[in-house]
């Protein structure tokens, strides 16, 4: 375990007086920004983070913009409060309706994990023919399209809809012939487009990317935002001289802090499954008070 890393949540820290000591807020529709979470934790192990997860409210993707717009100015507003230095919105969907609003009025760093993703993808085609599986509201968006087409005009990028992964993911199925099957069915039409590249659009699938590597196949490079997006991160952070200088001391605070809307317990489990460091509590907070 290193040290920097807080593996059980036990280290703590002084409380923080410089800018660059204050947390980072991530935040998602439930548990698919966690995805987002280990990258930054693996990437900048000296950052503190708060995670909120909507899961009263998740999911997002089939949601109208102007619901998921007030949604995350409510999130944005708590994290605000938790005194974080920057916030990634680490949601596709989120980011596709809300972050050019979130922009107006963040006084910190904001970032979302489209325009990472993006920029992936563009680096890792061979062909220009692109594919991009998200939640409908994502693919409605027009989102991926509309940022590929300014780094590259010459791409082909090609939507898909995939509604059921949400839930396949949200129920551990992460290994199941059920998701294989229905993953057979969504990808069947961007394979038969000859994409050699394919985005996964939410933040929910990387959780089943074992499963879509099978079906899409190995001519076909997946790219999963949320790298791209801690990358991006540590590159604001670092030119806003908002890097965390040091490894955790002690004092009061933990590491990692996560906060919900609902099913705190269940949150708590499921993020024990993905975020390899044991998480101790996850607070239920009542979001629509922000
Ligand atoms: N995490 C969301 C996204 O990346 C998907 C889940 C939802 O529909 O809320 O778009």
């Amino acid at each position: 375990m290193s040290a920097e890393v807080n593996a059980s949540n036990a280290a703590v820290f002084e409380a923080p007086a410089e800018a660059s000591d204050r947390p980072v807020g991530v935040f998602d529709s439930g548990v698919g920004g966690l995805t987002v979470m280990r990258e930054i934790m693996k990437l900048m192990p000296k950052e503190r983070i708060i995670y909120f997860g909507d899961t009263a409210r998740v999911p997002y993707g089939n949601k109208s913009g102007e619901t998921v717009t007030r949604f995350s100015e409510q999130i944005m507003r708590f994290l605000l409060k938790e005194d974080v230095k920057a916030i990634v919105v680490a949601c596709n969907t989120a980011s596709a309706y809300a972050l050019e609003a979130l922009e107006r009025d963040c006084p910190v760093p904001i970032i979302g994990v489209i325009v990472p993703g993006a920029a992936a993808a563009v680096r890792a085609t061979r062909n220009g023919r692109i594919g991009v599986i998200a939640t409908a509201g994502t693919i409605a968006s027009g989102i991926y399209p509309r940022e590929i087409g300014k780094l590259n005009p010459d791409s082909r990028v090609l939507g898909k809809a995939c509604p059921l992964f949400v839930p396949l993911v949200e129920e551990g199925l992460w290994q199941d012939p059920v998701t294989r099957e229905i993953a057979r069915r969504y990808l069947e039409e961007l394979m038969n487009e000859d994409i050699d590249t394919l985005i996964l659009g939410c933040t929910h699938y990387p959780l089943i990317q074992g499963v879509i590597g099978e079906v899409a196949g190995a001519g076909v490079t997946l790219v999963n935002p949320a790298y791209e997006t801690a990358r991006q991160l540590e590159i604001l952070l670092r030119e806003r001289e908002l890097l965390s200088p040091e490894a955790p001391g002690l004092g009061n605070e933990p590491q990692y802090r996560f906060y919900v809307s609902d099913m705190a317990e269940q949150f708590k489990s499921f993020a024990n499954a993905i975020i390899p460091y044991g998480i101790l509590t996850a607070k239920k907070i009542d979001i629509e008070r922000y």
